[in-house]
């Protein structure tokens, strides 16, 4: 890989300066659209558990050189089900980054054993829930205020390249 593609892998504690920058660069948006709040200034402990990766948690990153430009985090719940989160950077958006990191890690779930999704995502986020939509069409909503929470079966079409990725 040169230093101009981008790369998509785990995360080490050598990303923690970057990871930092990335999430302080994103707009106030994309910070709410991602973590449901602003995040102010970003706290170390934050940047911390976004790196950690754990039996439970896998973490990947979208990465150009040493700089950050997208992350991924799949989460098992107690209830069983792989929670996912993702943001990439706005300059890099629509070119199959998202798509990267959540097939990458889907693949990584799924070797795990998990067979559920479940994908919190805010009620005015009308380009993820179409995604969702279009990928997941099994996927059950529920909501809860401003926030959808899908529920599906961890399925192959999410893990599929689109011709685009
Ligand atoms: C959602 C997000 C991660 C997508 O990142 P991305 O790298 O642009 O996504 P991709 O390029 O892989 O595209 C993913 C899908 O969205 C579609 N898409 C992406 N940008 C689009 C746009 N501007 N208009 C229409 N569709 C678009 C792609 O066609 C693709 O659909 P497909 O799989 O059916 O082909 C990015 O917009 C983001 O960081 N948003 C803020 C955080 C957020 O909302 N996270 C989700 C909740 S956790």
């Amino acid at each position: 890989m040169n230093q101009t593609q981008v790369g998509i892998r785990r995360p080490t504690e050598a990303d923690t300066a970057a990871v930092h920058a990335f999430l302080a660069g994103l707009s106030t948006s994309t910070q709410y659209q991602r973590f449901f709040t602003g995040l102010g200034s970003v706290s170390p402990s934050l940047v911390r558990e976004l790196i950690a990766v754990r039996p439970r948690q896998h973490v990947v990153l979208a990465v150009r050189g040493a700089e950050v430009v997208g992350h991924a985090m799949a989460a098992t719940n107690s209830a069983g089900a792989v929670e996912l989160g993702v943001v990439v950077a706005e300059e890099y958006r629509n070119r199959g980054l998202a798509s990267r990191l959540i097939r990458t890690l889907v693949e990584q779930a799924a070797a795990a054993g998990a067979d559920r999704l479940q994908l919190d995502v805010l009620c005015e986020n009308d380009l993820v829930l179409d995604w969702i939509r279009r990928r997941l069409p099994d996927t059950v909503f529920e909501r809860d205020g401003n926030t959808l929470t899908g529920y599906a079966p961890l399925h192959p079409a999410m893990v599929a390249a689109s011709p685009a990725a």
